[in-house]
């Protein structure tokens, strides 16, 4: 399980330096064998022509399962998008350069929907809303990993021990007493609270999309990894309740008048899918109703995708509304993510409107 020597491992030069660095730092005294690996970097826009020549001069493959997060378009109706062809070469060349690596064409950042880890597997996993989501959700346990190091980590195959690898760093710091939206309650949490540990008890049963909203904003406002939730998480029997108490209210309001509806931030569900249809209830779209999903899950839910489509909804894969360019023609984009409504002004310079799903939904059909 462990590896004290990883010179013998006889890998890339550069993700050698990356690991070791990184151990130093974090004084780590060994390394961890990792289950997966998940790389985030993937859009040209992000990573530009400096992170293509870097990802370029990279050597050898991954040893472990890993997955990609999405890109800036979606590889087959990036026109569709408004993206240029210049964009879509260099987007291109980007996903081969991964590919030649081993590492698996996911586009999603919802590895979990693909291939969920198991509880107590050791992961390095970049894109810090899965990071929440495996360490709290399913009890596997990664850092924070940035794009670099979760592929150093991929082609190396282990991980420095330190940090949430280690069950006594897991445990909960702050109590939460949690009502209202959990997309809002988790982008309040990480501006609150943004390097602990929280506990949250909930006022009602809340269900997975919730905690998979909340797991992407408490990352995106602060700098949380996970959290533990009254008899939800798998782990938050296994330590002493804290004492520090706060309460948090998820009740937003911003309003603009969207020109964009985006769901899908982190990328949508089966489930999802099929509360939209439900939601439109045969009725059509009057705005631009744009939904990001992975391409696992677009196959696998392609009667619904397809129903949405004649509604005149567009179900866009291995992309989404922040990493790719294609939201920046609009003005202001109604969401019900709460790390959506912290990114998109920041990357996309558009407004935000928020809401949930029924009201982005309601809206795009009024
Ligand atoms: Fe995923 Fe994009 Fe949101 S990568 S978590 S949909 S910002």
């Amino acid at each position: 399980m462990f590896v004290n020597d990883i010179e013998s491992l006889e890998i890339d030069e550069k993700c050698l330096k990356i690991l070791r660095a990184l151990a130093k730092i974090y004084k780590a005294e060994k390394f961890v064998k990792i289950s997966s690996a998940h790389v985030s970097g993937v859009s040209y826009d992000n990573i530009g022509e400096e992170g293509l020549e870097w990802l370029k001069s990279i050597k050898g493959k991954v040893r472990v399962y890993t997955t990609l997060n999405p890109a800036g378009m979606d590889c087959e109706r990036w026109r569709e998008m408004g993206l240029k062809e210049d964009f879509y070469r260099k987007q291109f060349e980007i996903l081969k350069v991964f590919e030649n690596l081993g590492v698996e064409m996911t586009l999603t950042c919802t590895p979990y929907y693909v291939n969920a880890p198991k509880f107590g597997e050791h992961l390095a996993w970049a894109e810090s809303s899965a990071v929440v989501y495996a360490n709290s959700l399913i009890g596997a346990r990664t850092n924070r990993e940035s794009g670099i190091s979760a592929l150093a980590s991929a082609i190396a195959g282990v991980t420095p021990y330190y940090g949430l690898h280690m069950k006594e760093n897991r445990a909960p710091t702050v109590l939460v007493k949690a009502k209202g939206d959990l997309s809002i309650v988790g982008y309040k949490a990480g501006i609150e609270l943004p390097s602990e540990i929280p506990l949250f008890v909930f006022d009602r049963k809340v269900s997975e999309t919730e905690l998979k909203l909340l797991s992407a904003s408490i990352a995106a406002t602060g700098n949380i990894a996970m959290f533990h939730a009254e008899n939800v998480t798998p782990e938050w029997k296994d330590f002493e309740i804290p004492r520090e108490k706060v309460d948090i209210e998820g009740k937003f309001e911003k309003i603009c008048e969207p020109d964009l509806i985006a769901i899908g931030c982190p990328h949508c569900s089966r489930e999802e899918l099929e509360k939209i249809l439900k939601l439109l209830d045969g009725r059509k779209v009057k705005k631009e109703l744009w939904i990001f999903t992975s391409r696992k899950i677009f196959e696998d839910a392609k009667k619904t995708v397809e129903e949405l489509e004649k509604l005149g909804a567009k179900v866009f894969r291995d992309t989404c509304m922040v990493v790719s360019p294609a939201t920046e023609r609009f003005k202001c984009v109604m969401v019900n993510s709460g790390k959506a409504l912290e990114y998109l002004p920041k990357k996309r310079k558009v407004e935000v409107a928020f809401g949930s799903l029924e009201n982005c939904v309601r809206s795009a059909i009024e």
